[in-house]
Order: structure tokens, then sequence, then C-alpha cells
């Protein structure tokens, strides 16, 4: 089977196609970083008008990469939900009527879904059930995967996502908008380590959940005051908000007795992050499945993969007006 992928929950035009046979044969996406630059963020409008402008040629191109028309097509995979709702109605629409038009069936993917299912290593065996724990610039969760298709809700932020935390503070210190890798960078370069005393929020609470906006509020006031070494603020910063989920992974390791973790989106691509994740797996001898790199932050890949999978155990919705969602759910 050859399945496209569409992404567009965010800003990014993002499409690919996946082959069940070889895998992904052909990515492509469009970032609409000049326009964030430029307005210090996203617009969601002006990311909906770019999908439209690019979604067609993208497509077009990402086929002929190898020789592909829209012929070869068995069906389409889109993002159906959680992002940005504007952007999300392009792709849905998008999608759709592509797949109207070539009489192949549409798939709408959830892409917190298609975020774990790219770090699993679809021809091995994994043993369910998993911990699966999303970093990205909108979502922070844990999500025990029971299985494929069946999913449950552990905890997350109650506030700003890990990514956009990063992205603000970044601001506070004046880096030009995406920004994760500025504090990351900051960070590495600290000359003299003093301790912030940074508040790591329910950190002693049983619950599952994080929380950072309080964090973010210390940092705030902390660059507000007169003679301060910014890389030891970013290293404060970066370190208390990667502790806070390591210590929440820790406890569902321990509480749940799960023994496979699945780590995945964008804010994954920190060193520290992955480095915490990877010795929290080894002393609690669980299996980890890390998203490589490049299919951290969102792309067409992870769309068409999830699709796929969608397709293969005929586990998704064939009605065609199904609508996008802002918000996250669990009905994958
Ligand atoms: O998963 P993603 O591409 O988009 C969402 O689905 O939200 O994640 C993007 C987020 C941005 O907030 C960006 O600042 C963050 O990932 N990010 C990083 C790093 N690189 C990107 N955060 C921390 N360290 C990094 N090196
Ligand atoms: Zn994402």
């Amino acid at each position: 089977m050859i399945i496209l992928g569409i992404e567009t929950s965010c800003d990014d035009t993002c499409v690919a196609v996946y082959d069940s046979k070889n895998g992904i044969l052909s990515e492509s996406f469009c970032s609409q970083i000049n326009n964030n630059k430029k307005y210090g963020g996203i617009v969601p409008e002006l990311a909906s008008y770019n999908h439209v402008l690019k979604l067609c040629s993208l497509i077009l191109l990402t086929l002929k990469k190898k020789k592909l028309s829209l012929k070869n097509l068995d069906a389409i995979a889109y993002t159906k939900g959680p992002g940005l709702i504007s952007p999300l109605f392009i792709g849905n629409a998008f999608g759709k009527a592509l797949a109207y038009s070539l009489n192949i069936p549409v798939i709408g993917v959830n892409h917190l879904e298609a975020h774990l299912l790219i770090a699993l290593k679809i021809k091995k065996k994994i043993h369910f059930p998993c911990l699966g724990i999303i970093v990205s610039g909108g979502h922070t969760l844990f999500i025990k995967m029971i299985n494929y298709h069946k999913y449950m809700f552990l905890g997350g932020t109650l506030d700003d996502g890990a990514g956009e935390v990063f992205d603000k503070v970044s601001r506070f210190m004046k880096a030009e908008y995406p920004s994760g890798l500025f504090i990351e960078n900051m960070s590495e370069n600290i000359n003299e380590f003093y301790c912030c005393n940074f508040p790591i929020p329910l950190y002693k609470s049983s619950c599952y959940n994080l929380s950072f906006s309080g964090l973010k509020t210390s940092v705030k006031n902390k660059l507000n005051k007169k003679h301060q070494n910014i890389n030891n603020i970013a290293y404060n910063f970066q370190n208390v908000l990667i502790k806070s989920i390591s210590n929440k992974c820790k406890k569902i390791l321990i509480n749940t007795k799960i023994k496979t973790l699945i780590l995945s989106g964008g804010v994954c691509v920190n060193k520290q992050l992955r480095r915490e994740i990877i010795n929290t797996a080894m002393s609690y001898n669980v299996s980890l499945y890390k998203a490589p790199l490049k299919y951290c932050m969102d792309n067409g890949s992870m769309i068409a993969l999830a699709g796929y999978i969608k397709i293969r155990d005929n586990f998704y919705d064939k009605d065609m007006f199904i609508q996008p969602y802002a918000k996250y759910n669990f009905h994958f």
C-alpha cells in the first residue's frame, strides 16, 4: 500500500509518502519560519493561508521525487487534531477532497498518536503496555499505550506545553522565535554554576500532572534583576523543567510497573532531555523507543505511517464528515 500523509496542525506544511513494503519513500516540508520571525510567533490565519498556497505543489513534488503520481496512492492520511483549528481545516478539506476525487480511503490521524507511532520500530515486537511521553510545543503528556489504537491519559501539563515555555523563556532573553535550541546552547556554555532555586512544580504531589507557569514567572523575575548570568539562568531553567518531567516519569514507572517507554515530540531533540530519559530507562530496566531526531518535530512521515497502521488494522473512522478538533482527546 502507498499512503500519502498530510500534516497541517501548526505552521509547517508537511507531506510524506509511506510504502508498506519499503517504509518512508519520500518527504517534504515547507516552513513558515520567516513569517514567525517577523511576528514573534505563529499567526494561525497566515499559517492556514500558506498551507493553501503550498499543499498542492508540495504533494506533487513529493510524489515526483520517487517517480510516483496521484494514481499510485492507495489512501490518504491527514492530521485531524489536536492543533490550531484553522490550519487543521486546510489539511482536513484537502485530504478528503483529494481522496474523494481519487476514490480511495481517507484516514483522519490523531497528531499525538502519530508522534508516538513514529518512535516505535514497526517491525519489532513491542511489549505493551508502554508509557508514551510526548514533549512538544503545545503538549507535554504521559499516555499509557495499552495496545495499538488503545490509549489512556495518565497526566500532563496543567498550563503551558514544555516547548511553549522554552519559546517564552527564550523570548524573555531576547532570542528570535522559534528558540528551543537557543536555551539548550546557552545552558551548554556556563562557566560558573550557581543554583537559582527555581521551583519544581508539583514535585511532591502524587499526581502525574505537571505545571510550568510558576517556573516561567520565576525565570522572568530572575532575569529582571540586575547583574544576572543569562547562561546560568538558562541552565537552571532547562534543568528544572527536565527534572520535573523525569520525576513524574519515574513515579509512573514505579506505580504502574510498565516496562516500555516511548519518547517523542519536538522538545525531545534536546540532548539533556534525551540523556535524562535514557538514564531513567536504564536505571528502571525499561526498554526505550526514542523518535529519531529527524522525526521528533512535526513531520508528514509520522502521519503517513500512522495512517498505514490505522488502515492495516481497519481501525479508522470511515465517516467523510469527521471534523477536526483543537484540543487533545484520546479517541484516537
Ligand atoms: O512537536 P513540535 O514540532 O510541535 C508541536 O507539535 O507542538 O515541537 C516544537 C517545539 C517548539 O516549542 C520548539 O521550541 C521546541 O519544540 N524545541 C526545543 C528544541 N528544539 C525545538 N525545545 C528544547 N530544546 C530544543 N533543542
Ligand atoms: Zn507535534
